[in-house]
């Protein structure tokens, strides 16, 4: 089945832009923006009270005031952290962005979006999925949207629940291993997210010439990445993407 006509860009924004601002926030988001790279990769996962937000850790203890695991939250409970000053405190009163408001964003700027399912240990995938699919289908277009995850059950449902032409899945690898080709033929995906550091040419090289598309996480040094772009990388998550800028292929 074909997948929708995505432009993938050279770079794209990790967490927002997360070099300079609070990641996952709108506030980084914004400034991917303004820094002139239209798309950043997310991460969601959903509260106690099945609220989709745009978080990383399972607990909100490294990206804010409060010390609770995202399970225990609901939204009134996770709207009262700071999740800004932690970062410097410029940022103080930035605040943890439902995915609802996080689209909303995104779709004002005409942003792309990457967004990373993130199934955290004894976390239920499908409710994951579930609770995120719809509101993420009916805010972006296909040409606009990656979803991806470490987690194949993650991506089976989300497959179930939208075909290729609708949405395009990423399937995350730490290393290319034996397995790499049955994972992504499973949910037809559109791409492989790479761990920049474990990527091997031979690894580059068999995933393009499946067809797939080939992004890397987190490369913020241009130089050490020269060889990937070589290998037939498309596509570089940096927190830093700007350092990037003049190191680029043609
Ligand atoms: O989506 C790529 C990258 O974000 C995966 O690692 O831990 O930064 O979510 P992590
Ligand atoms: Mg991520």
């Amino acid at each position: 089945m074909p997948h929708p006509a995505i432009a993938l860009p050279r770079l794209m924004a990790h967490r927002g832009l997360s070099a300079h601002a609070p990641e996952n926030t709108l506030t980084a988001v914004r400034a991917a923006c303004e820094a002139g790279f239209p798309w950043v990769e997310l991460d969601v996962q959903l509260l106690g009270d099945a609220t989709p937000v745009i978080w990383h850790d399972a607990t909100v203890r490294r990206c804010s005031d409060g010390r609770a695991r995202l399970v225990d939250l609901d939204l009134p409970r996770a709207r009262r952290l700071d999740t800004g000053a932690w970062f410097c405190d410029r940022f103080r009163s930035e605040r943890m962005a439902t995915l609802r408001e996080m689209l909303a964003l995104i779709e004002e700027l005409g942003m792309g979006l990457n967004l990373e399912l993130k199934v955290t240990r004894g976390r239920n995938p499908a409710a994951l999925v579930d609770g995120v699919l719809p509101t993420l289908l009916d805010a972006l277009p296909p040409e606009r949207l990656i979803l991806s995850s470490f987690h194949d059950g993650a991506l089976a449902r989300a497959r179930e629940l939208a075909d290729s032409s609708r949405l395009a899945l990423g399937v995350l690898f730490e290393g290319i291993g034996r397995e790499w080709q049955s994972r992504c033929a499973a949910v037809d995906a559109y791409s492989v997210h790479a761990n920049w550091k474990r990527l091997s040419q031979r690894g580059a090289q068999a995933v393009r010439e499946a067809g797939y598309h080939l992004l890397c996480y987190t490369a913020n040094d241009p130089t050490a990445f020269a060889h990937q772009w070589a290998w037939g990388v498309e596509s570089v998550i940096s927190d830093d993407p700007a350092c990037f800028v003049g190191h680029l292929p043609d």
